[in-house]
């Protein structure tokens, strides 16, 4: 299924990540793509927020940063139906990978970082920033791809691809 929101505001942006937390599943590969400034790091900083994972800066100069999604206690009205279906069958903790390839420059330093490992690390859900740098990792993951296109000084278009059954 495809999906194209327009944001006119940060906040706006933040809200659709909060949305796509709802629906994000361990296994999950999400790929953003979008010029410098069009908001890939707002977008993951507010799913972050909305797994109720700790608030991550760019991960720019770290290439990966890792948070634990936290299991809510049973019972909790304001978790999402992913964690609520996590929990019911947690067998370990789910992770959430922030990647982001902008200062990786080369296949072996890819490789050399472990990022084959993380992006197919069914458990976790993991977002990868500039992810059209080495498109070709993702081609037998089926990612949910999103493009982000700057329209104005505070107006985005996200169009969201592959989002399967959701
Ligand atoms: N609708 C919007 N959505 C997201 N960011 C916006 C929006 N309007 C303005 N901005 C600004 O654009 C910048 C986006 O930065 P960032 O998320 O780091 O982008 P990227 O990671 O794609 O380089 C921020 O300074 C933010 O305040
Ligand atoms: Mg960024």
């Amino acid at each position: 299924m495809r999906m194209v929101r327009k944001t006119l505001s940060l906040e706006d942006t933040e809200k659709l990540g909060q949305d796509l937390s709802e629906i994000l599943r361990p296994g999950d590969v999400v790929t953003l793509t979008g010029d410098l400034g069009a908001g890939k790091t707002t977008l993951v900083n507010a799913i972050c927020k909305g797994l109720g994972a700790e608030e991550t800066s760019s991960p720019t100069f770290t290439i990966v940063n890792t948070y634990t999604i936290p299991l809510p206690a049973y019972g909790d009205d304001s978790v999402s139906d992913f964690v609520r279906a996590h929990v019911e069958k947690a067998t370990h903790e789910t992770n959430f990978h922030h990647i982001d390839f902008y200062r990786i420059e080369t296949v072996d330093e890819l490789i050399e970082r472990g990022i084959p490992e993380f992006i197919s690390d069914t458990d976790s859900i993991v977002v990868v920033e500039w992810a059209e740098r080495f498109q070709d990792i993702f081609d037998d993951l089926s990612p949910i791809s999103i493009e982000i296109e700057i329209d104005g000084e505070n107006e985005r278009t996200f169009i969201i691809k592959n989002l399967k059954d959701r």
